[in-house]
């Protein structure tokens, strides 16, 4: 009875908080009503604890709004109602500004005429640090142009503005964290959607991305991709693979860097990732599809490594890749002798076991190895390699189909 008294005062805060990119005061005037423009975080963990709830009020709602250029951020929290500490049971209600203003940067506002004032000064904010590349991307039959700046701690401007901007990894990268700016190894990639308003450049946020370069042994340096976000409402429109690429292209003419490498990347980042090394690598002469059934060969990791600074590891995965795609399925030969290439490599983290029960092979009698092997589970192990195949055989299937549709 108590509890379900209680449990009126929880709700899930992902689909309670709204977050919204506006250019113009008019624009929120006249959406005000509607959500359409609205996006909720994908996790909210790190603020509201593993059930990712807010807990004391029937109907929170936060409201976070961003100035789509400066980043100007309006933050407002109302309910419905507020638990009473006898409807709460004495459990800690949740302060939500406390909760999320901590994470904000700080000159947040409270008052939404005081956002709308500031969001008069949109159309002055120019992006901050040295523009790397300009393309533009077809939509509704329009060509809109897309710009990527690049600049690191020292750039004027650039501190505050990825304060502002950071707080959107807490919300959409699992297990992120805030990096240390004052370090000078770290670069930034911003990329603005670049529109036109009254005449006038606009520069709306898409997404960023953070490098560290890192030194790698004797004198060489090894970028690593730290963070990298798309904004929900430009993702799957081709942005990320642009991003990405451009990245790349700022370090694979260097002579200094000994190759590229992705902190702790998310599945979502993987696949893109995939996607964007196969169609380089598929350029590379020694990925042909005529050398494919060959197997990885040293020359593909090579080259991958010096033309494209892609590591042994992703190399050997593009490879496997690129050979399903060159594999005729229909043909069983061809396609059992792939299967058997991906699992082996699978395999091999379980081989050292394997090794070690032939070692037991000749100290055992037959009972005793009966025993050992039924309680290393190798039956399971076989069912675990199959599955572990099937889901990285759809992963590659997806890569390979859009490999076909460019
Ligand atoms: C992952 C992310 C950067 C991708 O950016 P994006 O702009 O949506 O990606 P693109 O539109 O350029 O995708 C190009 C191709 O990459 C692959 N890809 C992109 N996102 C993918 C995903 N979530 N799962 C599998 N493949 C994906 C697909 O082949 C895609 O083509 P398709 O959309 O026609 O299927 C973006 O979704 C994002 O920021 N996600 C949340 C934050 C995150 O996970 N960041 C990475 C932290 S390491």
């Amino acid at each position: 009875m108590e509890e379900t008294k209680a449990a009126v005062f929880v709700a899930p805060a992902n689909e309670n908080i709204f977050i919204r990119l506006v250019s113009t005061s008019s624009e929120v005037l006249q959406l005000q009503d509607e959500d359409s423009l609205v996006f909720h975080p994908e996790y909210t963990h790190q603020l509201f604890g593993e059930n990712e709830c807010i807990f004391g009020y029937k109907q929170p709602r936060v409201d976070l709004w961003y100035g789509a250029s400066t980043l100007t951020t309006y933050f407002h929290f109302g309910y419905n109602e507020k638990g009473s500490e006898a409807d709460l049971e004495g459990a800690q209600i949740d302060f939500v500004e406390d909760i999320i203003g901590d994470k904000l940067a700080p000159g947040y506002l409270n008052n939404k005429e005081e956002f709308l004032a500031r969001l008069e000064r949109e159309t002055s904010f120019r992006p901050f640090g040295e523009l790397v590349h300009v393309y533009t991307s077809n939509e509704d039959d329009r060509e809109c142009p897309y710009e990527v700046y690049k600049g690191d701690i020292l750039t004027p401007g650039l501190r505050d503005y990825h304060a502002r901007l950071q707080t959107f990894i807490l919300w959409f990268i699992d297990a992120a964290s805030f990096i240390d700016v004052d370090d000078e190894n770290w670069q930034f990639y911003f990329l603005f959607e670049r529109k036109t308003v009254d005449g006038q450049p606009m520069y709306c946020i898409v997404g960023y991305a953070t490098v560290y370069k890192y030194y790698a042994f004797p004198d060489k340096t090894r970028p690593r991709i730290s963070q990298f976000l798309i904004l929900p409402t430009f993702q799957r429109r081709g942005h990320g693979a642009q991003l990405l690429q451009i990245i790349y292209n700022q370090y694979v003419g260097d002579q200094r860097v000994l190759d590229i490498t992705v902190e702790d990347p998310s599945d979502e980042f993987t696949g893109l990732r995939d996607y964007v090394d196969a169609g380089n690598c598929s350029r590379l002469s020694s990925f042909q599809p005529s050398a494919m059934k060959s197997g990885f060969s040293q020359e593909m990791a090579l080259q991958a490594q010096k033309q494209l600074k892609i590591n042994k590891q992703q190399a050997r995965k593009v490879y496997e890749i690129l050979r399903l795609r060159a594999t005729d399925r229909s043909n069983p030969v061809e396609y059992k002798d792939y299967r058997l290439a991906v699992k082996r490599r699978l395999n091999k983290p379980f081989q050292k076991e394997q090794s070690d029960l032939k070692k037991l092979e000749r100290v055992l009698n037959p009972d005793e190895l009966a025993a050992t092997i039924a309680s290393t589970g190798l039956e399971e192990r076989h069912q675990k390699l199959n599955t572990l195949y099937e889901i990285t055989e759809q992963s590659y299937l997806r890569t390979v189909e859009k490999l076909a549709s460019m």
